[in-house]
């Protein structure tokens, strides 16, 4: 008899082992979900600090991030190759020097991250 509990006691044991590691298994992909989702918003005014050269509708140093999109959208041209320093300025060829020195944080960029900011500065236009 005391046998049987025992071998009863081991089955549940496993039983709950097992569950355990799904549930843990399940929020470790749900977590690497939620990180692989970028927003080109946060991006755009923290860790590119885009936001202190680029207002939504207000031309200050750079262009204003309206215009920009209206600019790449009627040349089909991509913000991301501009970003990596691979395609020439179309909004404002006189002021590139000032834009330039944002590559340094750019370069350092994934695609995905820059594609989020593409995204974002699209979301501008009209
Ligand atoms: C120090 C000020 C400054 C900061 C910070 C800045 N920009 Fe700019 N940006 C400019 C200026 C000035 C221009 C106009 C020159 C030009 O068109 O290349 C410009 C132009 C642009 C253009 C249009 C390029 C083109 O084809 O002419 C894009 C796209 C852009 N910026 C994106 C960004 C993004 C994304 C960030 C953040 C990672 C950023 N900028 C940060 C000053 C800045």
């Amino acid at each position: 008899m005391k046998n049987r509990y025992s071998l009863l006691i081991i089955v549940l044991f496993t039983l709950v082992s097992c569950k355990k590691d799904n549930q843990e298994n399940f929020g470790k992909s749900t977590d690497t979900e939620t990180t692989k989702k970028i927003s080109g918003q946060e991006l755009f005014e923290g860790k590119g600090n885009c936001v202190a050269c680029h207002k939504p509708d207000q031309k200050i140093i750079g262009p204003s991030i309206a215009e920009i999109a209206k600019i790449y959208k009627e040349n089909k041209g991509s913000i991301v190759a501009f970003l990596k320093e691979e395609a020439e300025p179309i909004v404002d060829p006189s002021q590139y020097d000032i834009m330039k020195t944002n590559f340094a944080i750019t370069k350092t960029m994934s695609d995905e991250e820059l594609q989020a900011l593409e995204d974002y500065i699209y979301s501008y236009s009209k």
